[in-house]
């Protein structure tokens, strides 16, 4: 029989230097689904990628003396480094400058335009380069952009625009009569009433102000501007507008797109209304999980609060790492990220519950059995409470992954790892171990446990991937059959002749106050050799923009003259300037200069000093300076360049 198909996707991310543990976020949280979906049967189909264009990185490429295809070729790799790192089981990687999305994105925005979808007009507003986004005066906030803080600009240009505001009746339609499309439900209710019931306005889809993007390649001097490039992904990806779409045809519509809050909207009003205007069928739903928090804000870059997954992961292991994330926040919700509460879970989750479960089982078999338990075993009264708990457990966790509850989902899992913690206590095997006539029943308690730690590993495995295989190697589960999900729907497959093998820790404890301590030195270290390097990059660049050889030309367009100094006084509110009249031959100028620490104004009056002559006029404190004085300067000394008395004022230096 044909498995049923599964396509899920991540957003596409902007490549950015560095991703945070915010991004990682939304990229566990797919592949927890993903292999969620694999384990039942499916057929999945885990798109994941970067957005790679846009006049921001342009601008940063540009900054950093580089193309902007050799900034992005560099961030991916960093990026797939990262995703191999956390385990994240992708099966596509799109990257919107791949050349079969260029071209399937052109044949899209014709498409749209053939259909009058798409019509040419004149866009102004105010502009934030960073966020890539427009504003009306109102959205501003003290005339700066609300999302970031920076200044806008104000841009006309003639663009493209998208007759979105013709499908806002739809997408209301849309999400009223199709509730399962955007989860959680709260966002539903924002769309409507914040977005759609105020009325859509068109949409601006081209640019002509940059050149990082995806051209339209009937109008020269147009660029693909941000969503159609980006949404456009979701499709182009399985080959939609090539000469192979058959992944397009067996795997669209998708089945869940994850994206986080703040992009909720263009998945559930724009890419809906694009799909309709294409013809083409809508995805299933759209999930918008909530952010994760640090120090109160949304995590980014810019903010300066970037939380490290690499360091992370190595530090406390890729599983640790995803549990939390997947425990501690209820998807759809924010929740908060902090060491504090990653260690706390860590310590009594991992350590506590789930390593002690298996390393008080391992050890017991290998104490009371040495190692293999005997075939022969008996029944405690409890077994059978234990086998409708596991059942239970496996039906409960089923419906929160159905449903992407991750959190609900461990919180049954570790319902039954505490299950059968207590069943241990309850059981008192160091007791029944004393009688001879207990062995039979001892060893059916056992076996209880080490079939219990099998269900839970398999439970576990979407979200922690390496955790099962650590387990099934202490427990000697060596058979494929044994490991899959469908041996968790019986309790009792494992067979009765349990060989362990004890290991090492599966999830060592953390003395918390003694990292706590440590993460806060080496945050302090790190912010020095930051400020360090900072420091040690602008001395270089400033190295590197000055020229290293100069020709005679070069030298001749710095025109400088003998001058006087015939009236001199401090600038006022300055410590550090004066304000010079310096009479050159027959031209008078007013020069300032950072000279009061050396001389006072007495000192000047009088002086014989070389003048750039040919400099900019600029006002220093309001004071305009139209030259400079040439000066001698080393450590903390300083002296005026001079001639003597022979020369007269307004001689030529050459
Ligand atoms: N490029 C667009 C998406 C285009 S999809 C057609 C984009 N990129 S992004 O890099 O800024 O964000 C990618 C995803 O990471 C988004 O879903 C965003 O919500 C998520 N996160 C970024 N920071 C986050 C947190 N601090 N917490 C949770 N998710 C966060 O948007």
């Amino acid at each position: 029989m044909e498995k049923e198909k599964f396509y899920i996707t991540t957003p596409i991310y902007y490549p950015s230097d560095k991703l945070h543990i915010g991004h990682s976020y939304c990229t566990v949280a797919t592949d927890a689904m993903a292999r969620y979906k694999r384990a039942r049967g499916y057929d999945v189909m885990f798109l994941t990628g970067t957005d790679e264009h846009g006049q921001k990185i342009e601008r940063i490429a540009e900054e950093k003396g580089v193309s902007p295809k050799e900034y992005v070729d560099n961030i991916v790799v960093s990026v797939k480094e990262l995703w191999k790192l956390m385990n994240i089981s992708y099966d596509r990687y799109i990257r919107t400058t791949d050349d079969y999305h260029i071209k399937s994105v052109q044949k899209i925005f014709k498409a749209l335009y053939d259909k009058g979808e798409i019509y040419k007009s004149e866009y102004e507003g105010l502009y934030c380069t960073p966020c890539e986004s427009f504003f009306t005066e109102k959205d501003l906030v003290d005339g700066k952009c609300p999302d970031c803080g920076r200044p806008v600009e104000r841009v006309k240009e003639e663009s493209y625009f998208f007759r979105l505001s013709k499908y806002g009746d739809r997408i209301i339609k849309l999400l009223e009569e199709h509730p399962e499309f955007l989860e959680p439900a709260s966002r539903r209710n924002e769309m409507i009433n914040n977005f759609l019931k105020p009325g859509l306005t068109d949409l601006c889809v081209s640019r002509t102000s940059f050149k990082w993007g995806v051209p339209v390649d009937f109008d020269e001097g147009h660029i693909v501007y941000v969503w159609i490039d980006a949404l456009s992904n979701y499709i182009t990806a399985l080959g939609y507008g090539s000469d192979d779409d058959s992944d397009f045809k067996k795997y669209w519509p998708a089945d869940v797109h994850v994206v986080g809050k703040e992009i909720v909207r263009f998945h559930t009003i724009i890419w809906p209304t694009m799909l309709m205007a294409l013809d083409l069928p809508l995805p299933k739903k759209v999930f918008g999980h909530g952010w994760l928090i640090i120090d109160g804000g949304k995590m980014s870059k810019s903010k300066g609060n970037v939380v490290d997954p690499v360091i992370l992961c190595e530090k406390y292991g890729v599983d640790a790492i995803r549990y939390f994330l997947l425990r501690e926040i209820a998807f759809g919700q924010d929740g908060n990220f902090t060491n504090e509460a990653l260690i706390n879970r860590i310590n009594s989750d991992l350590a506590n519950d789930f390593g002690n479960l298996l390393s008080r089982t391992v050890g017991m078999i290998e104490k009371y059995f040495g190692g293999n338990l005997p075939a022969e075993q008996e029944e405690n009264p409890l077994n059978e409470e234990i086998r409708a708990f596991a059942a239970k457990t496996v039906e409960k966790t089923e419906e929160y992954y159905d449903e992407m509850l991750f959190s609900d989902a461990l919180n049954e899992i570790w319902g039954l790892i505490r299950r059968l913690n207590k069943y241990i206590d309850e059981t008192s095997p160091w007791i029944l171990a004393k009688s001879e006539d207990k062995k039979a029943e001892l060893a059916g308690i056992m076996y209880v446990l080490a079939e219990g730690l099998r269900i839970v590993s398999i439970l576990t495995e979407p979200c922690m991937p390496n955790t099962p295989a650590l387990c099934f190697e202490q427990l000697g589960i060596t058979e494929d059959t044994l490991k899959v999900w469908d041996s968790i729907h019986g309790f009792g497959l494992l067979p009765k002749e349990v060989s362990v093998k004890k290991g090492e820790v599966i999830f060592p404890r953390i003395d918390v106050k003694k990292e706590l301590a440590s993460i806060e030195k080496e945050a302090e270290k790190k912010a020095k050799a930051e400020e360090k390097a900072a420091k040690k990059a602008e001395k270089q660049k400033k190295k590197e923009e000055a020229p290293k050889e100069i020709v005679i030309d070069d030298f001749a367009k710095v025109k400088m003259k003998v001058g006087v100094i015939s009236e001199c006084k401090r600038v006022e509110n300055s410590d550090k300037l004066l304000v010079s009249q310096v009479k050159i031959g027959d031209e008078a100028r007013q020069i300032v200069s950072g000279v009061a620490k050396w001389y006072s104004p007495e000192d000047m009056v009088g002086r014989k000093v070389i003048v750039v002559t040919n400099l900019k006029a600029v006002k220093l404190r309001d004071v305009l300076s139209q030259g400079m004085l040439l000066a001698a300067s080393k450590g903390d000394k300083l002296e005026l360049v001079s001639v003597s008395d022979d020369i007269p004022d307004g001689a030529d230096i050459s």
